[in-house]
């Protein structure tokens, strides 16, 4: 069996949402500090709905398939749905990762759950940390 899927090698050859939004919303970076690979993650956001999502990702082929996957699943959906994106979720879109690079999946996880509470912040929208748990990587680690 090839190491990687057919949905990881699309995803990363043709990676969806690839860019910046100037006026975004939110933006989320998240960084793993033993591989140096660093993914940003920027939002529009209206009525409580993702209108628009683009991702820049210094990193590895997971790391960027990973990113262009959690922009097509959080795309068009509720704050609460973004919120909410795994990266076993992430994971399973891709029809798997090996799991030494499952890792850098989380970084799409952490990169939108902090993109969304930046939009939190600027909006002084009050959350509930509990209700948005911090992913419990040991790998990984937050730049902001
Ligand atoms: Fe760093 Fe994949 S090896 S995110």
């Amino acid at each position: 069996m090839a190491l990687y899927s057919e949905k990881v090698m699309d995803h990363f050859r043709n990676p969806r949402n690839v860019g910046v939004i100037e006026d975004a919303d939110g933006i989320g970076e998240a960084g793993n500090p033993v591989c140096g690979d660093i993914m940003k993650i920027y939002l529009k956001i209206e009525n409580d709905i993702i209108t628009d999502v683009k991702f820049e990702t210094f990193g590895c082929g997971s790391a960027i398939a990973s990113s262009s996957m959690a922009t097509e699943l959080i795309k068009g959906k509720p704050i609460k749905e973004a919120m909410a994106l795994t990266n076993k979720a992430v994971t399973e879109a891709l029809d798997g990762l090996p799991a030494h690079k499952l890792h850098c999946s989380v970084l799409a996880e952490e990169a939108i759950r902090l993109a969304l509470r930046d939009y939190f912040d600027k909006n002084n929208i009050p959350y509930d940390p509990k209700d948005y748990p911090d992913p419990s990587c040991e790998s990984c680690c937050h730049t902001h």
